[in-house]
């Protein structure tokens, strides 16, 4: 057991807590950033000019007209901007853009005093745009050879002696959909500037410190003039990872401009057409095979649809590459990564980051062909986990491989698998019109940032002269918990009782140079920092015990200490160790460790209308030691929902006609866009973690939890597949589309019922 992560006795981590805000979110008394703005006297409000076409050049933008709108303050075009007009880190993203790159985009913004008299406003603007070609799907991206951003390879072993070793070689195409955030809070942003100039812009952000340093770049100030705090976020899942920083720019220009507070909040059905979403991806696929069900060979080439510009879409990328492998040994491979340039919103971050898409190419293709090897999905699967001393085809070993099958064996076990596989074939063999399915799948899932720089976190921790302790992290909570789980870490440490601990909003001037809460490692970068900030005060108060006469409790301690001028508020600092990373050569060890899990579930679907129901989920997943097991639960299971939604029901459509409204997002709100309910809940759904699964190398010896969990949900795509080729003939294998919704099942009932023709 390392330092890091041994565990006192009567440790507060590992103790079921709800989440430390759980009272204010289920009470409405929580405040998210657009909540401050009934509190924030004279703020104007900001509402978007959009440009109607998916790509064409500005030749007239007229703003006079909105002026003659009353309660029109001011209106922000290009010319307004002091320092360099561009939201992203990659230069390609103009705030205010001369061209429009997809359909929706905001080229002014009109600052009001209500929100009615700013839509009012932008309603206004004379704009004109030259309409210009649009490329709107990925295959026609790849077709008219619009790439963005680099073209990374994964390579490992040699492909013409692997396919040379294969019995069977199958080769394939898969395109499948991206996915909205639908976090319950849009985008938000209020912006103040102080008496001197100073700006402090709440926003909901993933990336304060990002979102600091773009609103800085636009402004041309230094970063010490612009702080960035983010109360909470209600929902982040990726989407608030880099999509806030141009709004909080605005929102930030605004203010210094008129002098007044300004709030930004996107309403749904902007925040849906404006903000990116995670990449659909495009794949074309050769396996090979030995006849015992063996991979020895796998050339594939992985397109991202990045949309306009580039945003996350290397590293999510990156990590699509690092996952193409799941669970599985794959001795020769060459995977070739791209990224399409498209006209749509900017595709970015959403949990797993690039990984679901990767392992989802594997597991499609294994549900593809394992009836064609005459292998059951689950005997295929399992024969190609990983096992001891192999090592990823970036290069890092597979640290404790035994685990993919510890998960495994114990959710086939407590879910009962034999039995209900076995009740699964005579429910089928019985129902012409209705047929079950019933699927395993296993997740590895590596744990840190690729870019090994984001591995670090800060924390500032005071100690008062009454004994009651204040925290602050570099971290944001977005309700995955990591607050409730900083809480724990700091009570552990200093040996107090929870309720003496108190935790601070997420600051740029309390922690400065912090990394995005992304990557799951929020738990991992600031536990540490938070537990190193608590022991530096532990170390002082010793001193300080030791010079004492009698034996002291807390307060008492703390209280001498001060008296004593001894410093009671330390910062704390963690970086993660033995990592590395080269994004050119896709090699390196650039994960701390992997988390694992396995999930299998059991679907019902009807013969009639490609309906379905899920009947039953088993998980068991591995959280490492859990720093808070209620906690960890609920990211289980809203990440496998959340998962289930990405590869079932959830269908992005864009206008592909030739239609002025070509390029419109059709899929607009809630309406339209379906998203898991109680009703798409399985019947029953039983999750576990994984026991006796100690971390070495993280925070109180926990795992990171928040990312994984959402890949489970291939189980229930596979057992779709099945309960569809159940319709056919032993031995059809299925192809299903992504996202596999109702109507797409029915497709591939009737496929695989004209196989039997
Ligand atoms: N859980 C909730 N409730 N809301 C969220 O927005 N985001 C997910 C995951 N779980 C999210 C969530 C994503 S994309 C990530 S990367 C992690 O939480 C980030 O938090 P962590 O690093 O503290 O796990
Ligand atoms: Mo999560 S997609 O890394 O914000």
């Amino acid at each position: 057991m390392s330092v890091l992560s041994q565990r006192p006795a009567n440790a507060i981590v590992g103790q079921e807590m709800p989440h430390e805000a759980a009272n204010l979110h289920v009470t409405g008394a929580a405040l998210y950033t657009d909540d401050l703005v009934g509190r924030t006297a004279g703020t104007l409000h900001a509402y978007p000019v959009r440009a109607e076409v998916a790509h064409g050049m500005v030749t007239k933008l007229d703003v006079t007209p909105a002026y003659d709108v009353p309660g029109v303050v001011r209106v922000l075009t290009g010319d307004d901007v002091p320092g360099v007009n561009d939201a992203g880190a990659k230069h390609d993203e103009p705030l205010f853009p001369t061209e429009v790159m997809f359909y929706g985009h905001a080229v002014a913004w009109v600052l009001a005093e209500d929100l009615e008299a700013a839509r009012k406003g932008a309603a206004a603007v004379v704009l004109e745009v030259d309409p210009l070609p649009a490329l709107i799907t990925v295959t026609e991206a790849i077709k008219a050879e619009s790439f963005q951003g680099a073209r990374p390879t994964l390579e490992r072993g040699d492909l013409d002696a692997g396919f040379a070793q294969a019995d069977h070689v199958f080769e394939g195409v898969f395109e499948f959909a991206g996915q909205e955030h639908f976090y319950l809070e849009t985008h938000c942003s209020l912006a103040l500037v102080d008496e001197n100039g100073q700006v402090f812009v709440q926003c909901s952000t993933q990336h304060p410190t990002e979102t600091q340093d773009i609103v800085s770049h636009v402004l041309g100030v230094d970063a010490h003039e612009v702080t960035v705090q983010c109360l909470r976020m209600g929902g982040g899942f990726g989407g608030k990872e880099m999509q806030p920083h141009g709004f909080a720019a605005i929102a930030a220009i605004g203010a210094k401009l008129t002098g007044r507070p300004v709030r930004l909040r996107l309403n749904r059905n902007q925040d849906i057409t404006m903000s990116g979403k995670r990449h659909g991806f495009h794949a074309s696929w050769k396996v090979g095979f030995t006849c015992e069900g063996k991979i020895v060979a796998l050339d594939a080439t992985l397109t991202a649809d990045g949309g306009w510009s580039l945003d996350l879409s290397e590293p999510v990328l990156a990590r699509a590459l690092c996952h193409v492998d799941n669970a599985y040994w794959v001795p020769n491979i060459k995977v070739a990564g791209r990224i399409a340039k498209s006209n749509k919103t900017s595709q970015t971050a959403f949990r797993g980051f690039g990984g679901p898409q990767g392992m989802l190419v594997m597991e499609d293709i294994l549900g593809r062909v394992a009836p064609k090897l005459g292998i059951p999905a689950h005997e295929l699967r399992r024969k190609n986990f990983y096992t001891a001393g192999q090592t990823t085809p970036y290069g890092q070993e597979v640290r404790h491989p035994e685990r993919i099958a510890s998960c495994w064996n114990q959710v086939w076990r407590d879910g009962e698998l034999d039995r209900r596989m076995a009740e699964v074939q005579d429910y089928n063999a019985g129902h012409p019109y209705r047929k079950r399915g019933l699927a395993i799948t296993p997740v590895k899932f590596g744990i840190s940032f690729n870019f090994v720089s984001f591995n670090q976190g800060g924390a500032l921790v005071h100690v008062y002269k009454d004994g009651s302790v204040l925290i602050n992290h570099g971290g944001t909570e977005m309700g995955q918990g990591l607050h409730t789980k900083m809480l724990q870490v700091a009570a552990t440490t200093l040996g107090v009782p929870l309720d003496r601990v108190r935790l601070a909003p997420t600051r740029t001037d309390k922690v400065p140079n912090t990394s995005a809460t992304a990557a799951s490692s929020g738990a991992d970068l600031n536990g540490g920092a938070v537990k190193d900030a608590c022991e530096q005060i532990l170390a002082r108060l010793e001193k300080v015990k030791a010079d004492a006469t009698e034996e002291l409790g807390w307060d008492d301690l703390v209280r001498k200490a001060y008296l004593d001028r001894v410093q009671l508020w330390a910062a704390g600092y963690y970086r993660t160790e033995g990592l590395s990373w080269d994004a050119s050569i896709v090699q390196g060890n650039p994960f701390k460790y992997f988390a694992f899990g396995a999930a299998a579930t059991e679907v019902e679907v009807d013969g009639f209308t490609g309906a379905y129901a899920t009947r039953r989920v088993d998980i068991v997943h591995d959280v490492g030691d859990s720093l808070s097991p209620l906690v960890d639960i609920g990211q289980i299971e809203g990440g496998f929902v959340q998962g289930a939604g990405w590869l079932t029901l959830e269908d992005l459509r864009w206008d592909t006609s030739d239609r002025p409204s070509r390029g419109r997002l059709a899929t607009q709100a809630a309406s339209t866009y379906k998203l898991p309910s109680f009703s798409e809940m399985p019947a029953q759904f039983n999750v576990q973690l994984l026991q006796d699964a100690h971390e070495d190398g993280a925070v109180y010896g926990s795992k990171a939890v928040g990312e994984p969990p959402l890949m489970l949900a291939f189980s229930v795509r596979e057992a779709l597949r099945q309960a569809a080729a159940a319709f056919g003939p032993e031995g059809t294998s299925v192809d299903l589309a992504g996202p596999a919704t109702p109507e797409a099942v029915f497709w591939a009932v009737e496929a695989a019922r004209a196989n039997a023709g």
